[in-house]
Parts: structure tokens; sequence; C-alpha cells
């Protein structure tokens, strides 16, 4: 998704910027672009990486520019070229505007524009709301322009505009794309996230849709759509800058796979009584009540987010006894979805702002539906604006490719499991092995990421051209997550199944080439899986299997076998999951793919 950065203060506007899009970077990009303001304007703006963008600049001779926005621009319309990239202007030059999100009604404003005597110079939706603010500003104020433009679009917004008319201001406003201002000392910084925040202040206002902020470098004041003087509360950022550095690996994703055996436990300290074999998850805002009258749990999510909610399904339809439907946010929201008393939604989402994700929310809410959110990203919109939550306590998840937000997600909803268990059929003994098994994760991760097997295993599959990934039972949502890794950093097509499943088509595909990667850890259906294996092996697939450890048998069905300690099965897809991020890191590695960055990937999207 797009990335905003604004600055007002007494530095160098042009390197504030710059290091804050490069914080941004893993939100992904195509192209960049920066305005530096005051009593005149000047734009810069290439394709590429911001590498390109800082050899257009000359930094010295900019560095007397003490305000300006800047922007990495994820193409929606318009291909990602010079004329496309952010920021925009007017027709006089005299304003420029970034923007992220989606005009929906921009080529009828477009049309009235061009009509009235405006010229266009790009393919985006975005230039129609500078040439709106232009019009307006003629005669208002910059806010006052904003507020009556903005009342002309349909759509998601998050912007920051300037103009030379008011030297010393940024106006910024949203609605559906996240925007967040950082209170400095006589200085302000506004960023579509906190990372790019948290190198100049802590102390934050997160802007909610639908208000405009107008900001100075010694202040700021917030009005609705009405221009209504809008209270904010000062909010304070809970990680430091330490949390998004590399720390000495190669990329942001192999350390936060590494930093899984730490992240797990984040997730659920605090919330275990292992004396009681209980949790507790205040955050819901749960009554007793609420809990018991629960009939049905409905996980809405996309991607890495969606498997942990069908991991969540098979853990609370087993253990509660309380059905549970699992939903794609972008069908739910388009469909319509039988929702009724005693229904309980519960989103999952990274980052907070899935657009999908959080429109599907809101028509659940709409509907008078309960709705919780399991959200990493502290103050997020999806937070925010559910009933209750879990936040997942995971610190920002840098790498696109999801992988320590997954285990999170996952480790919280097997505490709402037994949250929801304890409270019907699961005894405390049954709740006290569940949470030893569970506190023992770090050391059991820490020895899965030792293993130097799926190393070799990459390199010598590292050129196939598709992969199947197969699991039952819990261990489906797995393989379903190990494909998505493996195509999403690699570019190597993959599909997961269930184990079962192959035999009614996928099968077909069996050939010496095909690497098939079986879960087939000791679990009720073991021997369904060995079956399972026994049918690729009879069309000479290859077969890779995460196994438990100590598990001799099965060495005679497998061409490599990658073992995973032995668990309780509620908390084994902590671990099975973890070599199979491995697995899909180092193909990607040997593939020399932008493993943080994957092309066409954005971080969070933001748009539908
Ligand atoms: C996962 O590796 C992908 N980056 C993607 O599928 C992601 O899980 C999905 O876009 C949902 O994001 P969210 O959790 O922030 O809502």
């Amino acid at each position: 998704m797009c990335g905003i950065i604004g600055y007002i203060g007494s530095k160098s506007a042009t390197e504030v910027i710059l290091k804050g899009l490069k914080r941004l970077e893993y939100r992904g990009y195509d192209s960049a672009g920066i305005a530096l303001g005051g009593s005149e304007l000047f734009v810069e703006k290439t394709v590429g990486k911001l590498m390109e963008l800082e050899r257009a600049l000359d930094c010295g001779r900019l560095s007397s520019y003490t305000m300006g926005i800047g922007h990495t621009r994820w193409a929606t319309h318009g291909a990602p070229t010079r004329e496309n990239a952010h920021p925009h202007c007017d027709c006089t030059g005299k304003i420029a505007l970034v923007h992220n999100g989606i005009i929906e009604n921009y080529d009828i404003l477009k049309q009235v524009l061009i009509k009235e005597g405006h010229v266009f110079s790009s393919e985006t939706d975005t230039e129609v709301i500078v040439h709106l603010i232009e019009h307006y500003h003629r005669s208002d104020s910059l806010v006052d322009s904003v507020m009556h433009a903005l009342a002309r679009v349909e759509g998601a917004y998050g912007i920051a505009v300037m103009s030379v008319k008011e030297p010393g201001v940024i106006v910024a406003a949203r609605k559906g794309s996240p925007l967040i201002l950082g209170i400095g000392d006589g200085e302000m910084v506004l960023a579509s996230d906190a990372s790019a925040i948290v190198d100049h202040t802590r102390s934050v206002i997160y802007i909610e849709d639908n208000e405009i902020m107008e900001i100075t470098s010694s202040g700021y004041r917030t009005y609705g759509l009405d221009m209504k003087c809008v209270e904010k509360r000062v909010e304070a950022i809970d990680w430091d800058i330490a949390s998004i550095e590399k720390k000495g690996f190669d990329h942001y994703m192999l350390k936060e796979i590494h930093e899984q055996s730490e992240t797990i436990v984040n997730a659920y300290r605090g919330r275990i009584i292992p004396e009681f074999g209980n949790v507790r998850l205040d955050g819901l805002k749960l009554t007793d009540k609420d809990i018991f009258g629960i009939q049905r749990i409905i996980f809405i999510a996309c991607g890495t987010s969606w498997h942990a909610g069908l991991i969540g399904e098979y853990l609370i339809e087993e253990y509660a006894r309380i059905p549970v439907d699992v939903e794609y946010a972008s069908e739910f929201r388009y469909r319509k979805p039988v929702l009724r008393q005693g229904d309980l939604v519960i989103t999952i989402s990274q980052s907070g702002e899935t657009a999908d994700t959080l429109a599907a929310l809101r028509e659940a809410k709409s509907k008078g539906v309960k709705v919780l959110g399991v959200t990493n990203v502290v103050g997020s919109t999806i937070a925010r604006e559910s009933d209750g939550g879990v936040y997942i306590h995971a610190g920002p998840e840098i790498g696109v490719a999801s992988t320590k937000a997954f285990t999170s997600q996952v480790c919280v909803l097997v505490l709402l499991t037994l949250l929801l268990a304890r409270r019907r059929d699961m005894t405390p003994e049954e709740g006290k092995a569940i949470l030893r098994d569970l506190q023992l994760m770090p050391q059991m991760v820490n020895e899965v990421l030792a293993n130097d097997e799926i190393r070799a295993v990459a390199a010598e599959f590292k050129s196939s051209r598709n992969f199947l990934y197969l699991g039952r039972g819990i261990q489906y949502p797995v393989a379903l997550e190990g494909a998505l890794k493996l195509k999403e950093i690699s570019y190597i097509h993959a599909e997961g199944y269930p184990a079962a499943e192959m035999k009614h088509g996928p099968i077909a595909l069996i050939d010496e080439n095909m690497p098939v990667v079986f879960i087939a850890t000791h679990d009720q259906v073991y021997s369904k899986v060995l079956s399972n294996i026994e049918e690729v092996r009879a069309r000479k697939g290859k077969i890779i299997v995460i196994a438990t450890r100590g598990d001799d048998e099965i060495r005679k069905y497998a061409d490599h076998v990658i073992y995973v300690p032995e668990v309780h099965g509620m908390v084994s897809p902590l671990l099975t999951v973890v070599p199979l991020q491995l697995l899909a890191y180092y193909i990607a590695i040997m593939r020399g793919c932008d493993v943080d960055q994957p092309r066409n990937l954005a971080k969070s999207v933001t748009v539908e």
C-alpha cells in the first residue's frame, strides 16, 4: 500500500521525509516522490525504489526546507510512471498533495474539472482531489478548501496537502486509509503508520475517519467534515525503533521467523492461569453471560489471517463444541450473509487496516452483531472499531510475508479456545496440559529453527515449478499457509489441499517433477496421511514430510523428513508452520527474490 509522510518543524524536511519513506518501504511500492514547501514548492518524483528519488534530489541544496510531504506509491489507477507518482499538483503548481486510497467517483469529477479548464497531468484518481482543492482555495483557507473538496469525493483516502498561500501549514484528512500524527518538540510528523514516527516521538494522535487536521510546527487543530472542532487524545506508541531494525539478520522476514520463540510468549504473557488450566482475555469485554450465549462464531479475515481463522475453527469446534464458520472478508461483505442472535464475529488482521476485513466488520456491526478484533497494530482502525478484542503483541511485522503474526494469531486463538472450552466440558487437567505445552514453545521453536535439513531441501527443490502442500485436520490450514508463503516470496506456484482431497483431482499433477510437502505429525489421522504419502510415492512424486521427532517409521516413505518436537495437538501448528516458513524463505533467497518486498504485494491491503 501507499505510504505517506509529512513533516513540519526545524529539521531538514528532506532528510526526515526520506528516512520516513524508508521506514514505510515494507508496505510495498513502485514509485516515490517528495514536495518541499514554504513560500515556494519544490517537487521531485521518480519511478522505482527510493534510491532513485535520492539520486534525483540534491539533498544539500534542499536542506533549508523545514516542511514537506512524501509518498511511496503502490499503483492502483495508472501505471507506475513518473507522471502518476505522487505528489500531485494543481494547475498553478502552488498546491501539492499525496494520497493513499481510491477515489471511486474520480472519473466524473475529472470530466467536470476539465470542463472548468483544469489541466491534468496524470492518469491517477488522486489528481482530482488537488484540482478540487485548487477550485476552492481561490477564496477559502486551505483547510476549508480541503473540507469542501472532500465533500465531493467518494471512496477511501488518507491525504496530506500543502499550499504556498499558507506556508507553515500541512492539512491532513482521513477516510479509510490510516494516518497518524506524531507530536514532537516544535515539530510534527505525519505518517501512514507509526514505524515512520517512532524515530522522532512516541506521542501520537490517531486521525479517525472523516476528520481533517490543520497542522503547524507548534500545534494542530482537528475538525469533522462539518468543520466543528474535535478533541483528540494523545496516546503513546508501546514499542521502540529497535523493534523494526534487522538485528543482524539478512532480511526482516528471517528476523521475524526467529523472533517467534519470543513473540509467542508475548501473545500469552499475562493471559494464562496455569494453576487452573485457564486463561483471561479481558480485552474481549465479554461477560460470562455473553460467553454462554455464543451460538456461533464467524471468523472473518484475508490471506494468512484467514488461515489462522481456519485453525481457530478446528480448535473451537473440537474443544469448545461451538459451531464456527470462517469467511474471506472480501466474500462476506458482498454476499448477503445470514447473521443471527448469538452470532459472534471475530475479525483477524495483523495490520488492522485491511480494507475488506474492515468493511466486513462494519457490515456485521450494522446488523447488530458483536464484533471482536484479533489484531497486531495498537490503535489500528479494526482495533478501534471492534467492540472488544485481543492484541497479539507480535511487534511490528515488516516483512510483507506474514510469519510471527501468524503464530501469534494462532496462539491467541488457542487462548480463546481455552477460555471457551473451560466454561464448557474441558477439565482443569486438560487445560493445564495444553498450557504446559504452550509454555514449552520458546525452546521448541528454537529447536526447529536450528534444523539445517530445511536449507538442504530448499537447495534441491529451488527450481521446481510447482509444489503441493498436504495436511489433514488442524494441519490442513498449516498446509495452506505453507503454500502461500512459498508462492508469495519465491513466485513458484504452490497449492495447499486437505491430504485426502488429492485423490479428487490434484493427484493428476503428481510426477517426478512434483515436490509434495506433507505434514504428518503423530495425531489421530497419521495413518491416513501415510496412505496419502504412499499414493504420491506410487506416482514418483518427491516427498518432503514434517514429522514428529522420534518417528523413524516415516523415513521409509519420504525423500526428506523435517522433525518437530511432539506437543499437544492444539498447539502443534505453532511448530509445524516454522519449517514451511523457512523452506519458503530459503528457496526465495536461492532464487534471488526480494523476500521482504515481494513483487506486486503490499504489507497491508488498504484498498479493495
Ligand atoms: C500474508 O503473508 C500476506 N502478506 C497476506 O495474505 C496478509 O495475510 C493479508 O493481506 C491479510 O493482512 P492483515 O492480516 O493485515 O489483514
